[in-house]
């Protein structure tokens, strides 16, 4: 029996395998533990199921001298030092594909949202602002018939990819060797699907937000970082983009009083792409097959690849 500490408690049954074969901790915090309290209670741990929210990185690795297992919660790993974790022997899993179809429905309800003005149009109703029918009322962009740019088009983007084939949409590729600006040129929907690496930290900074067509919307379900949150601010608060929807951010969540949240035509969410009951029961089921490999010493069914 070997010793995990799992950071959250988890939806679905997963857990239940792991408590069968292993010593479970879990973190019940209403928050993350906080990484002095992280490392205190991975201290004794051969295995460890972590969340985007948590950071492992030297000074955690450093404390968990016994650790062989990094299970995550996710499909990225911007919060793990993998390569540490490589010269040390940890092994670090995700949780690919059992998100992708709940992303790709996020990322629609999002380009649907930004471009045809929901939020406005709700909040005006909430509000009593609406009084009648109005010709000119909460004007949108059309949907069906747009080009959209799909920035990182991996598994997730070419799900969002099949979902604008039945809108009629042209669909742009733009990966690593493409021409980013060209693409933002042409786009009316932009869509972010890159993992967030030293390439792609800011990759939509205020050079690229040059590029956009006035008329276009920007979504972000991969991380808030590949966006300068700064610059989309301004091209929000100066028309140079008509609107962004975003269910990331840098840092997740924005402060309060974060200037990009009394941006307009913004609509934030927080993080919920794979927030399904099927998608997050599934991750907790990869993660905790990772586990039980790892502890075993085979090799993980989910390894981080990319
Ligand atoms: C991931 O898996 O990386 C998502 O952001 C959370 O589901």
């Amino acid at each position: 029996m070997a010793r995990v500490l799992v950071t959250r408690a988890l939806p679905g049954t997963a857990l239940e395998r792991l408590r069968a074969l292993h010593t479970v901790d879990v973190w019940d915090g209403d928050l993350p533990p906080s990484p002095p309290v992280l490392r205190e209670r991975t201290a004794q741990a051969e295995g460890l199921l972590t969340m985007l929210t948590d950071r492992v990185d030297a000074a955690l690795l450093d404390a968990a001298p016994r650790l062989r297992v990094v299970a995550n919660y996710a499909v990225g790993t911007d919060n793990v030092d993998r390569e540490l974790c490589a010269r040390r022997g940890v092994r670090v899993g995700v949780t690919p594909d059992v998100l992708t179809e709940a992303t790709a429905d996020l990322t629609f309800a999002l380009i649907l949202a930004a471009a045809r003005n929901l939020v406005a149009g709700h909040e005006a109703v909430r509000s009593g602002g609406w009084r009648t029918w109005e010709p000119r009322g909460w004007l949108g962009h059309d949907v069906h018939g747009a080009t959209l740019a799909l920035i990182g088009p991996g598994r997730i983007g070419e799900a969002v990819a099949r979902r604008a084939t039945g809108f009629t949409m042209n669909v742009l590729r733009v990966g690593r060797d493409d021409d980013l600006h060209d693409a933002l040129r042409q786009a009316d929907v932009i869509s972010l699907h890159c993992p967030l690496t030293p390439q792609t930290r800011q990759l939509i900074d205020a050079e690229a937000l040059r590029h956009v067509k006035p008329t276009a919307v920007l979504v972000n379900t991969a991380r808030g970082a590949v966006v300068d949150q700064v610059a989309l601010t301004a091209a929000l608060q100066e028309g140079r983009l008509a609107a962004a929807a975003l269910d990331v951010t840098d840092p997740d969540p924005l402060p309060h009083d974060d200037p990009l949240l009394s941006a307009p035509n913004l609509l934030v969410l927080p993080h919920v792409g794979s927030a399904t009951h099927t998608a997050r029961a599934r991750m907790a089921d990869l993660a905790v097959e990772n586990l039980l490999a790892g502890l075993d010493g085979h090799p993980l069914p989910h390894p981080a690849t990319n």
